[in-house]
């Protein structure tokens, strides 16, 4: 995983030519996704290795830049009622026990603070380190429903043609054997598949966009 990192900010011109061509992501974000919870002195970045999240600590099992402090989501080192906003993008999926993630969410956010989770619905299979699991929405509101965290907001981040999109481009992928032929045909394919992307913006409005919806998300609120 420190690898995947580091190539990411590699300076070999291979990396850079790379990063060069790459497509926009076969994505778009639901701009209805409420994103401006207060932030306070304290809050938590649960997962952002490869970041630079300022305002916030930021904390993950792999060290690289950015990175504030290693440690596992599943036992937080920190006190109770510490952080008025914690941030879980895309890493429940990643934990052995997310009721544990859950737990230690609850206990060190301050009373009357925020957390934004968000988990992938239909998303290829990636491991970072490990890959364990989905959610519906349904599924990530029972996880998140105990410890005194009521829901404040939710819905789908990203759609059904994220979902198609990112389906197509790893179904072709899965056709070649050699990684260069891999890294081509994403930087083709994701030129020419990314403007459908916009789709998105249609079905967002739907509630049917839970269907084949990518990811979704929840806020939660610690009762004060
Ligand atoms: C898919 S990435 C998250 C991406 C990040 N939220 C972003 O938006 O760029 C998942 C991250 O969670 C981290 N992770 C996985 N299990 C963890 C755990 N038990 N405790 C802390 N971090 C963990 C991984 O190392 C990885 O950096």
């Amino acid at each position: 995983m420190r690898e995947v990192y580091e190539r990411r900010r590699s300076r070999r011109w291979s990396s850079r030519l790379y990063r060069w061509l790459e497509p926009p992501a076969p994505l778009i974000m639901n701009p209805r996704e409420p994103l401006d919870y207060p932030l306070g002195r304290w809050n938590l970045y649960i997962g952002g290795a490869g970041r630079e999240v300022s305002g916030y600590v930021n904390i993950d099992l792999v060290p690289t830049p950015g990175v504030d402090l290693l440690a596992d989501a599943e036992a937080l080192p920190f006190r109770a009622d510490v952080f008025e906003r914690v941030e879980c993008d895309a890493v429940l999926e990643h934990v052995r026990c997310p009721e544990s993630v859950m737990r230690e969410i609850a206990r060190v956010l301050a009373p009357g603070g925020y957390a934004h989770l968000v988990t992938p619905f239909c998303h290829p299979f990636h491991e970072y380190p490990r890959d364990y699991r989905r959610f519906t929405l349904d599924g990530l509101k029972q996880l998140a429903s105990g410890g005194g965290l009521e829901p404040v907001s939710e819905g789908w981040r990203t759609g059904p043609t994220a979902t198609m999109l990112v389906f197509t481009l790893e179904y072709v992928k899965l056709w070649l054997p050699w990684r260069a032929w891999r890294a081509f045909v994403h930087v083709v394919l994701g030129w020419v598949l990314f403007p459908f992307r916009y789709l998105d913006l249609l079905f967002l409005r739907s509630s049917n966009a839970g269907r084949i919806g990518n990811h979704c998300f929840l806020w939660v609120r610690k009762r004060g």
